[in-house]
């Protein structure tokens, strides 16, 4: 059986998780329209795509910003084709006591990780409406299940997006899309090292990895295997649903 070829739009896909999706998606034989701010790293993400024998574009993309999202779902149709799978990595950490929290802090964290994500899913639906297929994974926070100190807006904006996940599984899928998400615990990458830099993580990177049942940290490749499994064909009677890729961090 051959699979239908698939376009897939990655936010955040210059650097860390989403980067990693990029790469394992294309392993899996799927053209990527990369998504970020970052067009440096992007360029980098989009030349490992080619590499592996897929097709791949670059759009520099505030997902908060709707008219900017619109031209690069149009770009991304117009250059490689009907988009039916999306996954939004782009993402911003932020720390702070809910005493001291301004209202420009938690707005911020608010507007790109949770209307972000409701302004991309959105834009790019048209697709996978048409087709009656699609697929959406967002990255969430392992977080948002467990509660987290001094980080109200981060963690409320991942909430949000497992809110949304559910409500869109249910709403879409009569119309052959899937919605799920992804909560990564601790992944090895560029926000959990600056994290880390800031003393955010009490003992260092490595010694919240070790306190996992699997005692590492997780690496943004762990990431995409899930986010791989959930946007294949084979996965179409998982929907609405919470895939703790986490060593076991928390176990829902
Ligand atoms: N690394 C972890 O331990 C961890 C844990 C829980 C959740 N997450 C989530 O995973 C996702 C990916 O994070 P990561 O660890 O790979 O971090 P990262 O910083 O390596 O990658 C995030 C990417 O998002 C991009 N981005 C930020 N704001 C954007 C915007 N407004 N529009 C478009 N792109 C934007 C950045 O430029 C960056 O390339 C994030 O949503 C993050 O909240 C990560």
């Amino acid at each position: 059986m051959t699979e239908t070829k698939r376009v897939a739009v990655v936010t955040g896909g210059a650097s860390g998780i989403g980067a990693a999706c990029c790469r394992r998606l294309a392993k899996s034989g799927v053209d990527v329209a990369i998504w970020d701010l970052n067009e440096e790293l992007m360029a980098e993400v989009a030349e490992d795509v080619r590499a592996l024998g897929q097709r791949a574009i670059t759009s520099k993309v505030d997902v908060s910003d709707r008219a900017v999202v619109k031209a690069a779902v149009a770009k991304a149709r117009a250059e490689l084709g009907p988009v039916t799978i999306m996954v939004n990595s782009a993402g911003v950490h932020a720390t702070g006591a809910i005493t001291k929290m301004t209202d420009d802090e938690w707005n911020r964290v608010i507007n790109i990780n949770l209307n972000g994500s409701f302004i991309v899913t959105q834009e790019v639906l048209d697709d996978m409406i048409a087709e009656n297929w699609g697929r959406i994974v967002y990255i969430s926070s392992s977080s948002t299940q467990t509660g987290s100190p001094n980080m109200a807006h981060y963690v409320a904006s991942k909430g949000g997006v497992i809110g949304l996940t559910k409500a869109l599984a249910v709403e879409l899928g009569p119309k052959g899309i899937t919605v799920n998400n992804v909560p990564p615990g601790s992944v090895d990458t560029p926000m959990l090292r600056n994290l880390e830099a800031k003393g955010g993580l009490p003992g260092g990177a490595e010694a919240i990895g070790l306190r996992n049942p699997v005692q590492r940290l997780g690496t943004p490749e762990d990431m995409a295997a899930a986010v791989a499994f959930l946007v294949s064909e084979e996965a179409g009677y998982i929907t609405g649903h919470t895939l703790s890729a986490n060593g076991g961090r928390y176990m829902n």
